[in-house]
């Protein structure tokens, strides 16, 4: 059955869906993207993911296509139009199209581009099992706090750890890690304090990470906000990433380390369930 997608005003089959050649999304990765994630047919913590659209939109000098209200609308629209209980709702707007010149053209029209993925949310293989992480230099530009579509770096490293028989890999730049391919990346200490790595230019500023770390605090867990090495991660007592499709999802082994005892930790386990009820609560 075919999904219905949105494009720049229209609600269409994809496969009736389409982009213009010209368009700097295709031609310069001159755009930035969100996903949400679906629970129960409604979205999880939307509201933060619209602010850092308008964020990264800023960061870029890019027109927003309409405002976030009307982005909200929209994306609503099309959960009614596909019938998808779990999974995640991606959403892209570009600088639009425009004949190729490197300076940004006076007056083209953002585009805006959105459709839905089903896919399982809260019961993962990956959430039982626990992910195999290996190390790669991180390679990517230096705005990685604004989220745009540049992701071939992402992507190669993705494809590296799955030719290594890993699941993922976490990026390591002048000694430290920075994040994962496509999540942000946790240690917790054998003292059991969470380590994550600062906000600033070298990670995004993950909307789960955030949640997350808010939970864990509640909770009584001592959080350092500080980068940390891959030598600490093979000695932490539990590993864990965040990010809006894998929720907290523990990883039980770093460069073929195990990671504590080599299963997902307690600690990761605790936060998942804490992430849910939260997720949950905050659908809409
Ligand atoms: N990725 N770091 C990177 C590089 C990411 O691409 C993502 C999200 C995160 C986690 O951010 P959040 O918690 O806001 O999802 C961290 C999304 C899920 C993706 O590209 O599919």
């Amino acid at each position: 059955m075919s999904r219905i997608v949105y494009v720049n005003g229209e609600f269409l089959p994809e496969e009736a869906a389409t982009i213009s050649i010209f368009d700097r999304g295709f031609l310069f990765a001159d755009g930035v993207y969100e996903v949400s994630t679906i629970l129960g047919g409604k979205l999880v913590d939307n509201g933060a993911h619209l602010a850092r659209l308008g964020r990264s939109l800023k960061e870029l000098d890019m027109a927003a296509p309409c405002s976030m209200e009307e982005i909200a609308e929209i994306q609503h629209e099309l959960l009614k139009r596909n019938d998808v209980e779990e999974g995640g709702l991606y959403l892209q707007v570009t600088r639009g199209a425009a004949d190729r010149d490197f300076a940004f053209p006076k007056d083209a029209k953002p585009s805006l581009v959105m459709f839905t993925q089903s896919r399982p949310v809260i019961k993962t293989a990956a959430a039982e099992k626990g992910l195999a992480v290996i190390s790669l230099p991180d390679i990517r530009w230096q705005r990685r706090d604004i989220k745009t579509v540049g992701l071939l770096p992402a992507s190669l490293a993705k494809m590296a750890a799955i030719k290594a028989g890993a699941n993922d890999a976490w990026m390591v730049e002048d000694g430290f890690i920075t994040e994962g391919t496509s999540n942000n990346a946790h240690i917790v200490t054998k003292d059991g304090k969470l380590i994550t790595r600062d906000l600033s230019n070298k990670i995004l500023h993950g909307i789960t990470r955030k949640a997350v770390l808010a939970l864990a605090e509640e909770t009584g867990i001592e959080i350092e906000e500080r980068r940390f090495t891959p030598e600490e991660v093979k000695v932490a007592s539990e590993a864990f990433v965040t990010s809006a499709s894998t929720f907290v999802t523990p990883v039980i082994s770093f460069d073929g380390v195990a990671i504590g005892d080599g299963k997902p930790g307690l600690v990761a386990k605790r936060l998942r369930e804490l992430y849910i009820d939260f997720a949950l609560k905050s659908c809409q």
